[in-house]
């Protein structure tokens, strides 16, 4: 009850905070294994490097309320700082609340999200 009473009260700084955070990471800075939310042409994309170097790229917004999700190195998945929803690095949802997979950015020049 008071986790979700402290979700309800934090979701809309959670929600801004996301918006307006800058990220001045680049792909080059991710380490394989790893992800993190970074600027691609402005947008904000959320980018996971494999171990080959190949990188999978996803919208950093969550499905459930809008929320810009975070890379969890300890899990090794995207996690929404809203409401807890939790997602494969491939983006595919592992828990709740969000029921939708996040989307993914298809076409590295135009960023075009599909799903
Ligand atoms: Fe609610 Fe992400 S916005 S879990």
């Amino acid at each position: 009850m008071l986790k979700k009473l402290k979700q309800i009260v934090l979701y809309p700084f959670n929600f801004i905070k996301g918006k307006l955070s800058k990220s001045t990471s680049s792909i080059d800075s991710i380490k394989p294994g790893q992800g993190a939310v970074i600027e691609i042409d402005g947008r904000k994309t959320a980018v996971y490097k494999n171990a080959d170097g190949s990188v999978l790229k996803l919208s950093p917004t969550c499905t459930h309320m809008g929320c810009t999700i975070e890379w969890n190195s300890d899990e090794g998945k995207w996690t929404c700082p809203c409401h807890g929803a939790s997602f494969s690095k491939e983006g595919k949802v592992l828990g709740g609340p969000a029921k939708k997979d996040l989307h993914k950015i298809q076409r590295e020049d135009s960023l075009q999200e599909s799903n």
